[in-house]
């Protein structure tokens, strides 16, 4: 039997793209213009599209194939598992190995104050599932009014109700009458563009001082939690000072409101630890997860829950209404256990930690000398450039993202996947690139900024 991608051509491929699939955040009548393009296979750190151009992923799919492409043994563990057991459910007082294999392990990389996990499919369904969660539990610990969740512009959790309501992005909001009532936010931590000539340390406590202040304004008995990625991805990479998360902390331990990590984008290595909260140095009191815990390989996603909060609801709570068909689903958790011991087995974070992230981080800190580049920032295997028409004043191009999204194209065209957030470029690569690939890494960014600046008129 021929593979689905030897079915037709690019052409073929694009003219059914166009009739019938609906693709998520697009502009669908741009994209009919210029067609879809089509990716066949991929292998390590490299995709291949159906012309056969070749493209270094510097986004690691969507943040989350952080084994990389191309590992057999994720394919063997799914047959495997599909042949046995390809799916049964959790409710009704039953359970499966894959299921309890994958919390037993989930309770070993984890913080260890988290050792209970609620199973979901998404990112998404994961921030929804901490909503419905928190909110039960402030009524279980006598405090009903204690329901709304503090989280930050340009925050991104996720693009269902509960989802985008608590992302910080005023283009969603405006779809769909969002946010939904009691989601409330704050500025984020972003020195860049917020924090002017404060050090940044000082301009980190500052930052976290918003979340007192939305507290004092909101009354804190009516506050439930706060949510924040410790890095926010598709905000822009924005990346906090060291001051910030153990003020959050303390901030929130003093008016007794929960805190959330949102550990989608940042679990499992990716910031050179297991989770982002340990390299910013916070003990949350639930996680989200999902993308690098199967490493994308299937859809899977879950909830670490603190074991004082986890005991509270199993003692008092009773029935907790909320689940999904596929919470703990037996393929998807086979997968996503074996894809966790590739990443503790071959030693994945403490690489990023050690060797390969300080070493893109140094690679990707010379392209600041770049006319275009204000700030190269990054961190373990993450990393933003800002572009900027005057580096001194920090002022931007106008309008913003168009010059972005023109890198961003460049870099297609020229065998690399960065992202563009308005004019800040993007990376999250596979945790698996070598010190060789994130040489090609650099060399290719650095061509699609000479091309983004001669197409703008800067010479460089
Ligand atoms: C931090 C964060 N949370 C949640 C989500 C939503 O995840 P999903 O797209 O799997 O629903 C994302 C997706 O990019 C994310 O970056």
């Amino acid at each position: 039997m021929t593979s689905i991608s030897e079915r037709h051509d690019t052409a073929g491929w694009q003219a059914i793209d166009r009739k019938h699939f609906l693709h998520p955040f697009t502009d669908t009548k741009a994209l009919h213009e210029t067609g879809a393009r089509i990716i066949t296979r991929a292998d390590g750190v490299y995709l291949w599209d159906s012309n056969g151009a070749r493209l270094l992923d510097g986004m690691a799919g969507l943040w989350c194939v952080n084994v990389g492409y191309g590992r057999s043994e994720l394919a063997d563990v799914a047959a495997e598992q599909m042949r046995e057991l390809p799916y049964y459910n959790s409710f009704f007082k039953t359970a499966n190995p894959p299921v309890l294999a994958l919390s037993e392990l989930l309770a070993e990389v984890t913080p260890a104050h988290m050792n209970h996990v609620m199973f979901t499919s998404s990112g998404s369904e994961s921030n929804d599932t901490i909503v419905r969660y928190v909110r039960r539990y402030w009524d279980v610990m006598g405090q009903p009014q204690r329901k709304t969740i503090i989280s930050r512009w340009q925050a991104y959790h996720g693009s269902t109700v509960a989802g985008a309501s608590l992302s910080g992005m005023k283009a969603m909001h405006a779809h769909g009458d969002l946010p939904i009532p009691g989601i409330v936010h704050i500025d984020p931590p972003y020195s860049y563009a917020l924090g002017g000539d404060l050090t940044p340390a000082a301009f980190g406590l500052r930052a976290a001082g918003w979340l007192e202040a939305k507290i004092i304004e909101l009354g804190a008995d009516t506050v439930a939690a706060f949510i924040g990625e410790p890095i926010q991805g598709a905000g822009g990479v924005i990346i906090p000072p060291a001051t910030y998360w153990p003020e959050i902390e303390r901030i929130c331990r003093q008016y007794g409101i929960l805190l959330i990590a949102d550990e989608v984008i940042c679990g499992f290595g990716r910031t050179g630890h297991w989770f982002g909260c340990e390299t910013f140095g916070f003990k949350p009191d639930m996680m989200a997860m999902a993308k690098g815990m199967s490493s994308g390989y299937l859809p899977i996603g879950g909830v670490m829950v603190a074991d004082n909060i986890a005991q509270k609801m199993i003692d008092e709570g009773g029935e907790f209404f909320h689940g999904y068909t596929y919470s703990g689903h037996p393929t998807c958790c086979a997968v996503a256990e074996r894809n966790i011991r590739i990443i503790r087995d071959e030693g994945l974070v403490e690489r990023v930690r050690d060797d390969t992230g300080p070493y893109l981080q140094r690679r990707w800190r010379e392209l600041e000398a770049h006319p275009l580049v204000g700030e190269a920032r990054g961190i373990g295997f993450i990393g933003a450039l800002e572009l900027v028409r005057d580096k001194g004043t920090r002022q931007r191009f106008d309008p913003l993202g168009e010059v972005g999204t023109l890198c961003r194209d460049f870099c297609f065209a020229n065998g690399l996947v960065m992202r563009a957030v308005w004019d800040t470029l993007i990376i999250s690569p596979p945790l698996v690139m070598t010190h060789a690939e994130i040489d090609e890494l650099i060399d290719l960014a650095r061509r699609c900024l000479d091309l983004t600046a001669g197409a703008v008129g800067i010479p460089s």
